[in-house]
């Protein structure tokens, strides 16, 4: 059987990772700026990760949710303290996708009503709500493509009072968008849709799945603009690549028994995975590296005079030129062995560890200057 074919790849086989380092078969070094798109938040094979998940399946690999899963109530209660929302309640999931399809599902069954608000470049996943509240023709089959989905532009507050009425049933918005380019949701814009939602009762769905998790330097970027939504979905840092996903969610929301499920949503696995990543965020002061490292790096990066623009928050960094950025993206990795990731035509995307320190920031501001050069 062969593989279908739907990434288009490079010819990098990597067979070791430790911290910011990756290695490939060749034993060719190379620095992860990239984050393998954003999951790896507190370094590959951290050891502390290592041993837990490697003392869990010693235990007990899975068991599905039938059974009490002591790790679920560990995981909720430690989420909880760390992101400021100790009264909200959690669902364990396996993706964003499926973060998004449930939070969606939830804000339905809350309201009674069938009507989405999305955003111009929205990205939401690809399963059938979520890439129905994504704004990419493309990657949207006939079967998902309906009519209870509007798209409004993203950052204006006009035309909100219109586009959200007592028809919505949810708001979703990403507190930064990523595929979309790195672009901040700006605290006014965040505002107005928490205080219209407040008007019409549509639930606001803040898609934390990329810009969540101490990414942006707060535990969720949306805290910058100190607003709470409904409900948040999780995913890619939250398990630091093992594949987990959550949706926050908000007291008033009352759960029955079958309203939502999974399979391997918060198994055994997951929760080892996603209890260790908050353990090492909490100790190694993590969110705090981020906003630091990330506003050394914004700093630094709009200082470049090829730089057309520098935008984001924390270690979520896009860098726009005015020529293509495919050839800037190879040559960093092929020829500095830096792996970047892009959004768009014109824009590196750097979605790194939030270990990441100075040294390695230098590394890439020098590696950078010298592409540039060239
Ligand atoms: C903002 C956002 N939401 C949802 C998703 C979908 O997540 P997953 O690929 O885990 O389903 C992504 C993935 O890139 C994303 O960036």
């Amino acid at each position: 059987m062969k593989l279908f074919d739907v990434y288009p790849l490079y010819p990098i086989e990597l067979v070791k990772a430790q911290g910011v380092t990756l290695w490939d078969k060749k034993g060719q070094a190379y620095t992860d700026l990239y984050g393998g798109h954003a999951v790896i938040s507190i370094g590959h094979s951290h050891p502390y990760y290592v041993a837990k998940l490697t003392e869990q399946l010693q235990n007990i690999g899975f068991y599905s949710n039938s059974v009490i899963i002591p790790g679920q109530e560990k995981l909720a209660e430690k989420l909880g303290q760390l992101s400021g929302y100790p009264d909200y309640q959690l669902f364990l999931t396996n993706s964003g996708a499926e973060s998004n399809e449930n939070a969606l599902k939830l804000a339905s069954f809350h309201t009674g009503r069938k009507k989405v608000v999305a955003f111009k470049n929205a990205f939401h996943g690809r399963t059938a709500g979520a890439v129905a509240v994504t704004d990419n023709p493309n990657i949207v089959a006939p079967i998902n493509d309906t009519s209870h989905v509007s798209f409004l532009p993203f950052n204006q507050i006009e035309g909100l009072e219109e586009g959200i009425t007592e028809e919505t049933a949810a708001v979703i918005v990403e507190g930064i968008q990523g595929v979309g380019g790195i672009q901040v949701a700006g605290t006014d814009f965040l505002k107005a849709l928490r205080k219209r939602c407040d008007e019409t009762g549509a639930q606001l769905i803040l898609d934390s799945v990329q810009c969540g998790y101490g990414r942006s330097g707060k535990f969720f970027s949306h805290q910058y603009a100190g607003i709470q939504p409904d409900m948040m979905t999780t995913a890619k840092g939250m398990g630091n690549g093992f594949p987990m996903g959550g949706v926050l969610i908000a007291p008033h929301f009352k759960a029955s028994y079958g309203l939502l499920g999974t399979t391997f949503g918060g198994n055994h696995m997951a929760c080892a995975a996603g209890n260790a990543v908050l353990d090492v965020i909490k100790e190694e002061n993590l969110i705090e590296n981020a906003a630091k490292i990330g506003q050394y790096l914004m700093d630094q990066l709009s200082l470049f005079t090829s730089v057309k623009e520098v935008r984001g928050k924390g270690l979520m960094i896009g860098i726009e030129f005015e020529q293509a950025v495919g050839p800037i993206r190879d040559t960093l990795l092929f020829d500095h062995h830096i792996f970047c990731g892009y959004a768009g035509k014109h824009t590196l995307r750097l979605l790194p560890s939030l270990a990441i320190d100075q040294k390695v920031a230098d590394q890439f501001l020098e590696s950078l200057t010298q592409v540039l050069k060239a």
